[in-house]
């Protein structure tokens, strides 16, 4: 697999809660990528958790960073790259993306209002109806988000370890002999 990536850069989009981190984090130790996350960059950064940047700075500083930590991370070769969940917002990040392999991971509202029921974390849903709120962000979104090379969809009983083989399972259409990211 190593050989077929020829050290470009992987990106995993989608939701918050989908479980980018987890996976990628698997992804990187198979493929011998480094890992990085961007909310965990901007975090090191700014020196704040990310829901203190939303208050103390605001949504639109924090994707400013967010594009910021984004260009740089991906002068890094050989890297899976975990986004942050509103990072496909930005056409001027689809730049960088585009320079890689880019991988939705899709999850229905349903399972994403399980696993984000007791989150504190998110600053996007607090003090809201989850459902909702993650309706109305799954619906603007859906579209940016299939504008990547490759869906995976997460089914409720599905674990990291099965992301990750049906992952790797799907890579290998989506690299053409020429190393350029097929859109078929
Ligand atoms: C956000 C997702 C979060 C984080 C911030 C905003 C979003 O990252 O960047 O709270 O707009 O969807 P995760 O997707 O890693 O939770």
């Amino acid at each position: 697999m190593q050989g077929l990536l020829q050290g470009i850069n992987v990106f995993l989009i989608g939701m918050m809660g989908t479980g980018k981190t987890t996976v990628g984090k698997l992804l990187a130790q198979e493929l011998a990528y480094r890992f990085f996350d961007t909310d965990i960059l901007i975090e090191r950064v700014i020196q704040q958790p990310v829901d203190r940047i939303f208050i103390s700075m605001g949504e639109a500083n924090f994707r400013k960073i967010e594009s910021q930590v984004l260009a740089e991370v991906t002068a890094c070769t050989k890297s899976v790259i975990a986004t942050g969940g509103g990072v496909i917002l930005k056409p001027q990040n689809w730049v960088h993306l585009r320079h890689g392999l880019i991988i939705w991971l899709d999850a229905s509202v349903e399972l994403l209002t399980t696993r984000l029921a007791d989150d504190k974390t998110r600053p996007l849903l607090q003090n809201t109806d989850l459902t909702s709120k993650l309706s109305s962000l799954l619906e603007q979104r859906r579209s940016l988000y299939n504008q990547g090379d490759l869906r995976i969809t997460i089914n409720k009983n599905d674990t990291p370890e099965m992301l990750l083989s049906k992952i790797l399972e799907n890579i290998p259409g989506k690299i053409r002999s020429n190393l350029e990211v097929s859109n078929n």
